[in-house]
């Protein structure tokens, strides 16, 4: 649903001050400036837009707001300036009405901004496309060639317009834009040659020094240098806000837009530059030989520039600025100017160059955006004039200026009126009289053709004889002394005489807005604006053709000996044109106001906004809005906004609209007289009533409110119920329908589970059955198959692959076997016992045959070895055997023993004379014989004894005598006891008891050990009568010492002892044997 909004909504004080209640001058700048501190800059009287300007930007220009604002009721919406615009842009599309944007206010109030402001609106919202948007851009951008031309910065504002603009945008049938045409009013031209204090000359002049190429400077003649320029005002050359370089690079690029050729912009900046120049001419006095003086050149170099700019000869023009030709009835008359003249007449070709040079601007301009096709238009007209000025000095320009406001202002009453009268006609309402103040005598007291102050000055300056400003004013004291809005020292039959706020040299109109004092200085002189005809015949001359164009009187072909209009003349007439052209138009107002004087945001001086109320006469302006009917709506939106105060009418009223507001208005007991019923509207009387209407709304919409939140909240809480108790069954039919499912899915699987035993146990005894009989089957066909098979092998076992297998393996087995054996035989090693050597075995499955064979092999061997050997070498070996068992790994004299063959008799006794009688003593043979070690008891150390062994004892004799010193029958032998060691000695320990052993026992060391004991070892057991010899083999045994047992023990000698063998007693139990350690 559309939401609808009035003007009426969230207002910040009043948004139209119709509705203004008191209405007086204070409630008036009350109301505006609660709204400018609440950023509201906009305020209505009824559909004038009063606008105050923030000097800031708002963020209330944005597209969102165009947006916003399109297509909307003029009073839908807070105030602002795009609601106007779009008022007057949907009027002049949809009902096609020509309209005009009459846009005033002060310097410095906003006007060129809120005239911007417009021109854009309209261009976003009408139609768009590639056409269409080349005008809308060629119409923006003539603002800043404009602006560049005709602003510049003055103490009020520093982009302050220096000439009034008309534009006229012409759209088509459809509203979009075809062109537009531009009028200029009153150019300032006499701020080209000179600018009051903290101002300057035209933007142009520094926007040109600052941002052209030094290249373009050259080409101009030019130095960038402001102070080189005595036309161009040093003390506020910059300003801070304006960037003069980007601008004059904004400016080139929107005269390209608009259409400018490259060889016109030269031009127009030649110009530019030859005004510049012009000021640096200089003139001194040079006496003549007359009397009369005459005035010369200083320095003639920018004169030679200058012409050399715009193609002027400098001969010409330096004779212009020295005489002044005069024309008078065919005659030809040269008079010399004097210095003050020269200057004059320099300023004035200045001034009129630049404001020519203006003029042909607009004219360019206005070619570029004409609109082409030739149908109707419809005009939307917007005019920014500057505002009415009242100045400490008020001079021509401010009187030509509020003139204009005076017609402004006298426009704007009769429209308003008229446009009241006919609203009032067209409604059925009764006309009543409204009391306003009617501006049109002050406008006649101006521009009256016969007495008006203009006629008067032009009747003035056309007067033969000498005319001053002094005299014009005493013409003004003669002929306007009666008018009440006239005033001065010596009108009015001297009633001022004594008036000291009124100077001799003024005079003083009592305008609309208030009076202001004009000083009639210079009014003659601009009114003539004259400039002399040698000056615009020499710049007629000039070889440049925007020059030629801008002077064509001085063209000599064409000479013209009329006075060419004043400038009151012309303005008035500009005025005039621009007047009938509004008057068919259908007014809009925008009425701009400056709320401080130091530019600066957020500061509301009153008495200041207070002056420019009065003065652009707003109050007159409500008053004259609010003499009928204060405030007045259609039916439909007025029933609709107060529809709830009735119960007829709430919430739907069926009939027509009319009938619903007249009950509604009955039901409210509202006085007759406040109100009336139009055609299409309600006509309230007072603000007061549509207060009292806008109360009521307010407390009903908070009665409803609370209804609507009453019966929200029930709503609310109600379907929340319904919802709950939805959600209550759909959970509990879910969880209705999960329990069964969950109990249905129990049974079904107990049943199963009973079932498949049942079928279980069927299925195993059924199987337990078929699997019997199965196997019953299976043996009998087995065992007949094995029948049969027997059967059938035996028949064809002779036929059978398998036993040729068998065969083949064996004889296979067979022929290695053959081969192996053959092989073998052949390669037998020798037949010597010690030969290691054995062929290599050829399969690894003879692994056992072939070391069994080995084996046999080599006891076979040993065998046949043994019997070749004889019985004394049997005998021999015999012995060495016995050796062997007895020592081998037991003493460790034994390897050395084995290659030794046991010799038995080593002293060859029986051959040794030495020992006849010794050998001869002994009956038995001899088995051994040699010499031996006897140890002696007592000290340990050893005694050579002849020792000899027969079969049936031991005898020791002496080694040099041979004579027997002991002999022991081997019965008596109880034992042999010896080391483990490396050395010769052993005991003989004799049978306790025996005939020998009184003597105790015998402790010997021999080098044939082995032998000795072998030997004697060997009778014992070969005795039958007697038990066998016992040999001990350890490093430590007990001998019998006559009485005392000693205990014989070896121990290891350490290499230093050598080879040697000692012996010694160390005490009465122990003998210690140190033995060489063991090789
Ligand atoms: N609506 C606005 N928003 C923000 N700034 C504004 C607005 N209107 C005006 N201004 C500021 O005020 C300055 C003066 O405005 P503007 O040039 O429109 O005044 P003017 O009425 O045309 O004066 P003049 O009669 O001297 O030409 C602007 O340069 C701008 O800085
Ligand atoms: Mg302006």
């Amino acid at each position: 649903m559309e939401v609808k909004t009035s003007l009426l909504d969230n207002m910040i004080g009043v948004g139209d001050m119709v509705l203004l209640e008191p209405l007086s001058e204070d409630s008036f700048l009350d109301n505006l400036k609660n709204r400018f501190d609440h950023n509201e800059i906009y305020t209505y009287i009824g559909s004038v837009v009063i606008s105050l300007n923030p000097y800031r930007s708002l963020p209330i220009y944005t597209p969102d707001k165009v947006e916003e604002y399109r297509n909307r009721n003029f009073y839908e919406l807070s105030p602002h300036i795009y609601a106007l615009a779009d008022e007057a842009y949907r009027s002049l599309r949809d009902q096609d009405k020509d309209q005009c944007i009459l846009i005033t206010g002060e310097s410095g109030a906003g006007k060129t901004e809120a005239s911007k402001l417009v021109m854009s609106y309209v261009a976003a919202v009408c139609g768009k496309g590639q056409e269409v948007n080349k005008v809308k851009e060629q119409l923006l951008q003539s603002n800043p060639v404009l602006e560049a031309f005709g602003n510049a910065k003055t103490v009020r504002n520093d982009n302050s317009s220096r000439f009034g603009k008309y534009m006229d945008i012409e759209f088509d049938f459809k509203g979009d834009p075809l062109g537009g045409v531009i009028s200029n009013y009153l150019l300032e031209k006499s701020r080209v040659v000179k600018q009051p204090r903290g101002e300057r000359n035209f933007h142009i002049f520094y926007q040109l020094l600052s941002g052209a190429s030094d290249d373009t400077l050259k080409k101009l003649k030019l130095e960038r240098d402001f102070s080189k320029y005595n036309y161009l005002s040093l003390d506020s050359a910059t300003v801070s806000a304006l960037d003069d370089a980007a601008n004059f690079r904004t400016v080139r690029n929107a005269m390209q837009i608009v259409g400018f050729m490259e060889d016109e912009m030269q031009s127009v900046l030649e110009l530019v530059a030859a005004v510049l120049k012009l000021g640096n001419i200089e003139f001194k006095p040079e006496s003549r030989c007359n009397g009369m003086d005459e005035s010369r050149i200083k320095d003639k170099n920018d004169l030679k520039e200058m012409c050399e700019l715009l193609g002027i000869e400098q001969s010409v023009l330096e004779r212009a600025f020295s005489y002044r030709t005069v024309e008078a009835k065919m005659e030809k008359v040269s008079t010399t100017l004097n210095v003050a003249q020269a200057y004059y007449a320099r300023d004035a070709l200045a001034k009129n160059l630049y404001s020519r040079l203006f003029s042909w601007l607009v004219t360019r301009i206005n070619e570029s955006i004409k609109a082409q096709a030739k149908t109707r238009h419809k005009v939307m007209g917007v005019l920014d004039i500057y505002g009415f000025e009242i100045f400490e000095e008020n001079s021509f320009e401010q009187f030509i200026i509020n003139y204009c406001n005076e017609k402004l202002q006298q426009i704007f009453i009769e429209l308003t009126l008229r446009e009241e009268q006919e609203e009032y006609v067209r409604e059925g309402i009764e006309w009543t009289n409204i009391e306003y103040f009617n501006n049109a005598v002050i406008c006649d007291l101006i521009e009256n053709n016969q007495n008006g102050i203009l006629a008067m000055l032009d009747e003035e300056c056309l007067r033969p004889g000498t005319v001053t400003d002094e005299t014009f004013l005493d013409k003004l004291n003669t002929i306007c002394a009666q008018h009440q809005h006239f005033e001065s020292r010596l009108s009015k039959k001297s009633k001022f005489l004594n008036d000291h706020s009124l100077p001799h040299n003024c005079f003083r109109i009592q305008h609309y807005a208030g009076k202001v004092l004009y000083r009639v200085e210079g009014f003659v002189d601009k009114n003539n604006d004259l400039l002399y005809r040698d000056l615009s015949q020499a710049m007629y001359k000039a070889n440049h053709s925007l020059i030629k164009q801008l002077f064509p009187e001085g063209n000599p072909a064409k000479v013209n000996l009329k006075r060419p209009p004043t400038a009151g003349f012309q303005f008035k007439a500009s005025v005039g044109t621009l007047m009938s052209n509004l008057q068919t138009k259908n007014p809009n107002y925008i009425r701009c106001i400056k709320p401080n004087d130091k530019k600066a945001s957020h500061i509301f001086t009153e008495s200041l906004v207070c002056h420019q109320v009065r003065y652009l006469g707003l109050m007159e302006n409500v008053r004259v809005r609010r003499a009928g009917y204060a405030f007045r709506q259609t039916y439909e939106p007025c029933l609709e906004r107060y529809k709830m105060l009735c119960k007829n009418t709430w919430p739907h009223w069926r009939g027509p609209a009319r009938q619903g507001v007249e009950a509604l208005m009955t039901d409210l007991q509202v006085p007759a007289e406040e109100f009336s019923y139009g055609r299409s509207k309600i006509f309230i009387r007072n603000p007061r009533t549509l207060f009292f209407l806008e109360e009521k709304r307010k407390q009903c919409l908070e009665d409803l409110a609370s209804l609507i939140q009453k019966i929200y909240r029930g709503w609310k809480c109600r379907s929340h119920f319904l919802l709950l108790k939805k959600s209550q069954i759909v959970v509990a039919s879910w969880y209705r329908r999960y329990a069964q499912q969950k109990k249905y899915q129990k049974i079904k699987h107990s049943t199963t589970v009973v079932q498949s035993y049942i079928r279980g146990w069927q299925a195993r005894k059924l199987l337990r059955e078929l699997k019997y009989q199965k196997k019953c089957e299976e043996a009998v066909t087995t065992i007949s198959a094995y029948w049969h098979g027997t059967q059938v092998r035996r028949d064809y076992r002779k036929f059978f692959r398998a036993n040729a297998g068998r065969k083949i393996y064996n004889f296979t087995i067979q022929r290695i076997m053959q081969k192996y054996f053959l092989g073998l035989k052949s390669k037998l090693p020798s037949m010597s016992p010690i030969d290691k050597s054995w062929p290599a075995r050829p399969y690894s499955f003879l692994d056992g045959v072939h070391t069994e064979l080995r084996r046999i092999f080599h006891l076979w061997r040993c065998k046949k070895y043994r019997s070749r050997f004889t019985e004394e070498k049997k005998a021999v070996y015999a012995e060495k055997l016995e050796a062997s068992e007895l020592f081998k790994d037991k003493k460790a004299v034994y390897p050395s023993s084995v290659s030794q063959p046991f010799k038995g008799d080593y002293l060859e006794i029986s051959k040794n004379p030495k020992y006849q009688k010794l050998s001869s003593g002994v009956e038995e043979k001899i088995l051994l014989a040699d010499v031996v070690n006897k140890i002696n008891r007592a000290n340990g150390k050893g005694s050579s004894r002849i020792f000899l062994l027969t079969k049936k004892s031991v005898i020791l004799a002496d080694q040099k005598t041979g004579q027997v010193k002991a002999s022991v029958p081997l019965p008596e032998l109880a034992s042999v006891s010896t080391s483990t060691q490396c050395d010769g000695f052993f005991a003989l320990k004799l049978k306790e008891g025996s005939a020998s052993a009184g003597k105790g026992d015998f402790l010997l060391s021999s080098d044939h050990l082995i032998e000795l004991i072998t030997k004697l070892h060997r009778i014992s057991s070969t005795a039958a009568d007697r038990e066998k010899l016992s040999v001990d083999i350890s490093d430590e045994f007990l001998v019998q010492f006559k009485q005392d047992k000693v205990c014989v023990k070896f121990i290891q000698g350490s290499h230093k002892n050598g080879n040697s063998v000692s012996c010694k007693r160390k005490n009465n139990r122990l003998l210690e044997v140190s033995v060489p350690p063991s090789p």
